[in-house]
This record gives structure tokens, sequence and C-alpha cells, in this order.
């Protein structure tokens, strides 16, 4: 028994490709074109493992997909290969487009020929897992109640329009050829191998390396923050009861400003990696100029999955910082690596 991962090298791919491979039996085929955001240390531990295979190459590849699908013979795909950095969507939408629209239709179209020509059994068991997130919603009011699985899909930014393109194109797949899909839309996620464009990673980066932690206008949006194997945890209880052709919301019931999320990123640093002045790294934060078309604020309903499937986030976003500020500190080496060449180009040109 063998599932597919697609995007397995990005952030919330690998930190799945770990958990499933510790919690579950089947294999586990990674699938990864390798972007700026997919690294191969984030697997590195498995390199001894038996049950993980990892396969370079693109979701648009169909024939990749096809063969790969034959030889695996997977029992799901997990999907969450895409552009994923809502400012690089802003000044170069392409990629988007291409990967999260274009992609995921050629995903479809090929997982659906395979899936046709399945038995009875491996037929009905089959599941397509898409990974989409809370920013379809659009912009949520500050006294309007959390996203439900009722919300309107309101998308504001190229990555989330694309993100909602892709889960309408998931839907048809089920309404029209009855592929058994399943969709989950989460809130934003954090943890190990976080690349360091995100919010909390740069802030832990720019930290210790004496740069600005810097805080997009007034830093008073606010955030619903689920820590990452809390979100794989829930990932897996959809795939196993999730009802197929329905959606589930995940969210970590942690609505945080921006300011806040950087202030505990500095409070923690501050004990855990003290300035050589002593001064706290919340000095160090700086006001810059807004993200176009920036949405103030997501929060997640995530009733429908604790009352459906019986999933609920573990971590309190205190604990689950810790571990995370922890872990890029341990993990140099991972940084070091990262912060060169292209990122380091990214970074000057976004923030000059
Ligand atoms: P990420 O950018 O860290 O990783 C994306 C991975 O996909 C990378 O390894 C990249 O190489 C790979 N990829 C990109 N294009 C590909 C293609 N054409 N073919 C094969 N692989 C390709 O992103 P992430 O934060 O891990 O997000 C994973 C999924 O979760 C995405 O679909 C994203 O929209 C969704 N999501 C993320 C968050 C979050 O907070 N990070 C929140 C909600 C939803
Ligand atoms: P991000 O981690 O990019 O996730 P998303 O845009 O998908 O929510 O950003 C989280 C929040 O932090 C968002 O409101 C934008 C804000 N932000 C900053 O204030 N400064 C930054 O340098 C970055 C990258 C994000």
């Amino acid at each position: 028994m063998t599932i597919i991962v697609t995007g397995a090298a990005g952030f919330i791919g690998s930190n799945f490709v770990l958990n499933w491979l510790n919690k579950e039996e089947e294999n586990v085929v990674s699938l990864d074109n390798l972007t700026y955001a997919g690294n191969l240390d984030n697997l590195a531990s498995l390199s001894e493992d038996k049950r993980h295979f990892f396969i370079k190459g693109d979701i648009g590849d169909s024939n990749l997909i096809l063969s790969t699908l034959k030889k695996y013979k997977p029992t799901a795909i997990i999907n969450f290969a895409a552009e994923s950095h809502v400012d690089r969507s802003i000044s170069a939408p392409d990629t988007f487009i291409e990967t999260n629209i274009l992609g995921t239709y050629k995903l479809l179209q090929n997982t659906c020929s395979y899936w046709e020509e399945l038995t009875e059994k491996p037929k009905k068991d089959f599941r397509f897992i898409h990974i989409s997130t809370d920013e379809v919603y659009g912009d949520l009011g500050k006294d309007a109640r959390p996203f439900t699985e009722e919300n309107r899909y309101i998308p504001n930014s190229p990555y989330s329009a694309s993100k909602a393109s892709s889960d309408h194109l998931v839907r048809a797949w089920h309404q029209t050829y009855n592929l058994p899909v399943v969709t989950t839309n989460c809130s934003n996620n954090y943890g190990s191998f976080q690349f360091p464009e995100k919010l909390i990673p740069l802030c832990i980066i720019n930290a210790i390396n004496d740069r600005p932690l810097p805080l997009y206008g007034d830093g008073k949006q606010i955030r619903d923050w689920l820590y990452v194997d809390d979100h794989c945890d829930a990932i897996r209880a959809a795939l196993k009861g999730g009802k197929i052709g329905e959606t589930y919301n995940i969210g970590g019931n942690t609505e945080k400003t921006n300011i806040q999320v950087v202030e505990l990123v500095c409070e923690l640093l501050d004990n855990l990696k003290p300035r050589i002045d002593k001064i706290s790294y919340a000095q160090q934060i700086s006001f810059v100029k807004d993200r176009q078309g920036h949405d103030r604020r997501y929060a997640i309903d995530s009733s429908k999955i604790q009352n459906e499937l019986g999933w609920q986030p573990e971590e309190t976003f205190e604990s689950g910082m810790v571990k995370t500020v922890k872990w890029y500190l341990e993990h140099e080496e991972w940084v070091k690596n990262i912060i060169s060449g292209d990122y380091k180009k990214w970074i000057d040109n976004h923030y000059s």
C-alpha cells in the first residue's frame, strides 16, 4: 500500500511525510519539482527509510504522473504542490496560475484516468485529498464569525484566487466524473521546515542576524495560527474519515495580530538566545509599507472536522512557538543552506 504526496519537499508536505511514516503503515512516494521552496534537506532523515521514495517531477507533467500512478498504484494522492507565498503572487503571478490552476487540472485529469481503470475495491477506496487555504474566503470583518465551510469564496490576492480556482476544479472533477475527492482549507501554519520568507521564520532568522523585523502597515492584521503537526493529523483524519466531495476547515483557534506574533518571537528569543547587549529583540521591529490588497483578518471555525472526525489541535500557540523557535535555533545548517543565493535576492528586492 502506497500514498503519493505532491509538494512533499515543501514546508507542510515534508512535515506530513514525516508524520505519516511515524504514525502509519503505508509507503510514501514524495513527488516535488523542487522550486525555490522545495528542499530535499527537509526529507533527509528518511534517506535510509525503505518505505519512502522521492521523485523529482511536476504535477503538470502528464507522462510522469501517469507512469508514477501505474507503477506505484497508490491508494491516495495528497496534493500539497503549489506556489504558496502571497507577496510573490503579487509581484509575479504567472507561476501561481501555472501550478495552482493548470497543474492541479493536469493532476486531476491524470488521476481520473488512472482511477477510472481501477477494479471495484481499489476504485472505491481511492481518495484525492486537496490541500487548500482559508484565504479563499477573503477578508473577514472585525466582528464577523470565523469562516465555516458555507462561507462564499471571495479571494483577494493572485495566490488566493489561484487556490480558489483549484478548489473549484477539484469539486468539478468530483461532481462530473465522480473522482473521490476531499478538500481541506486550513489557516496559517507554523513549525519546522517553513521557508523563511513567511512571517514567523523570517522574523526568527532576521532577529538573530541583527536585521529588522518587518511588519506590514500597522501590524494589526489577524491570522489564525495552526501548528503544522496538528494540521498533518487533521489531514490524516480527513483521508480516513472525510466524506467524499466534502470540504473541511482546519484552524488552530488562535487568532493573533501580527504584532503579537512577532512580540512572542522576540520574547522567546530573549530567553533562549539573548542579544549580546541584553536589549530585547523587540527593538528590531520595524513598520514597513503595507502589502497591496492585504486582508485584515482570517479565522477558521473547525467545528465540522472536530465534530465529524474527532480531530482537534493539541498545541497551544505558546507551546507550538517554543518548539518552533527552538527548532530554528537548533538547525543552523538548514538555515545557512537556505539564506544564500536566490533567497537573499528575494529579501533584498522585496524589502528594499
Ligand atoms: P511551500 O511553498 O513550502 O511548498 C510547496 C512545495 O510544492 C514545494 O516543495 C515546491 O517545490 C512544490 N511545488 C511547487 N510547484 C510544483 C509543481 N508544479 N509540481 C510539483 N511540486 C511543486 O508551501 P506549504 O506552505 O508547504 O503549502 C503546502 C500547501 O498548503 C499549498 O497548497 C498551500 O496553498 C497550502 N496552505 C499552506 C498554508 C501555510 O500556512 N503554509 C496555509 C494554508 C494552505
Ligand atoms: P505570511 O506568513 O506571508 O502568510 P499569509 O500572507 O499567507 O497570511 O504572512 C502572515 C501575516 O504577516 C500577513 O498578515 C502578512 C504579514 N507579514 C508582515 O507583516 N511582514 C512580513 O515580512 C511578512 C512576510 C508577512
